[in-house]
């Protein structure tokens, strides 16, 4: 949607027609959103910003079948190391030589994703953060094998979008979520001993440290299933580090399939 709306040609792919068609009626509800705030006074130049915008994406189902047209890769898809590695190896060979291949993983390593290509130099991470059309940030990440001419690339791609970038090294979590996912398990742990309620905690949070939203708010904004899988990849790197123990109470609400908003139920319910 950013990319779309900033002048770039997009093809949105996923795994079925149905899930792409769920993504571009998320896409035309968000746009909405985004043209009532930015073109309030003008509702012409909001349509007109909408239309532009939609005319820049087109769906496939087929990512072999439009990687060749690609000058940029970014993959979104589930937090498994294999299941990313697999994507990469396969579009690696249709894709053009110039092209750079990205990862929006939240935590696993950019490196060892970059490992099941032949184009290490062309490959990084691009780190965008929940809801991207509001957040401002994007976390670059530049493995020891990118080029500088891949980080450059990047970086200015994420300002041709309208972002902020930031720099980090391959390291688990990179800047924001070493420092948020921590401290939302910790918000559950403080809840599981029974300290306080998940209420009391995100009004705290909200209140008492300006947060926009409080841990259990957020948890189940970004989904439970991947709070889950970044906290688990990162205690199997480090199974004596407090900070990433696996939650009892987070696994089972993933196990009950109340991944949270998106399932309208996580540690809250939603209509
Ligand atoms: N698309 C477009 N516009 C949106 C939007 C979306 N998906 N979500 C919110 N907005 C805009 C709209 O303009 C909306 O106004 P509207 O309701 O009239 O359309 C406006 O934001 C205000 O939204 P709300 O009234 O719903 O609520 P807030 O004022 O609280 O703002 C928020 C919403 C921007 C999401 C804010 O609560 C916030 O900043 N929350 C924290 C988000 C955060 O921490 N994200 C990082 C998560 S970690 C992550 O993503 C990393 C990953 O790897 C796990």
């Amino acid at each position: 949607q950013v990319a779309a709306a900033s002048g770039h040609t997009v093809v949105l792919v996923d795994q079925s027609d149905e899930i792409l068609k769920k993504s571009a009626k998320g896409i035309e509800e968000s746009l909405k959103r985004v043209t009532k705030k930015k073109f309030a006074d003008k509702p012409e130049a909001g349509a007109e910003f909408i239309e532009k915008t939609l005319k820049n994406l087109t769906t496939s189902t087929d990512a072999v079948a439009v990687v060749h047209s690609t000058d940029l890769v970014i993959e979104a898809i589930v937090e498994n190391q294999e299941v990313k590695n697999e994507l990469f190896k396969r579009l690696d060979k249709f894709a053009p030589e110039h092209t750079i291949f990205a990862s929006n993983t939240s935590s696993l390593e950019i490196t060892q994703l970059a490992n099941s290509t032949t184009r290490q130099d062309r490959f990084g991470g691009l780190h965008f953060f929940n809801p991207v059309p509001m957040m401002k940030l994007v976390e670059v990440i530049k493995t020891p094998m990118t080029s500088q001419k891949t980080f450059e690339s990047l970086m200015d791609f994420s300002r041709a979008v309208g972002k902020s970038p930031v720099s980090c090294k391959d390291t688990p979590g990179f800047i924001v979520n070493r420092l948020l996912v921590p401290y939302m398990l910790e918000a559950v742990r403080l809840f599981e001993r029974g300290d306080a309620s998940k209420e009391d905690i995100d009004v705290a949070m909200k209140l008492g440290a300006g947060y926009p939203m409080g841990p259990f708010e957020l948890l189940d904004y970004v989904g439970l299933d991947t709070s889950k899988y970044i906290i688990d990849g990162w205690h199997k790197l480090e199974p004596n580090n407090p900070l990433f123990a696996p939650s009892p109470l987070l696994n089972k609400l993933v196990e009950e399939k109340k991944l949270g908003k998106k399932t309208g139920e996580g540690f809250y319910k939603y209509n």
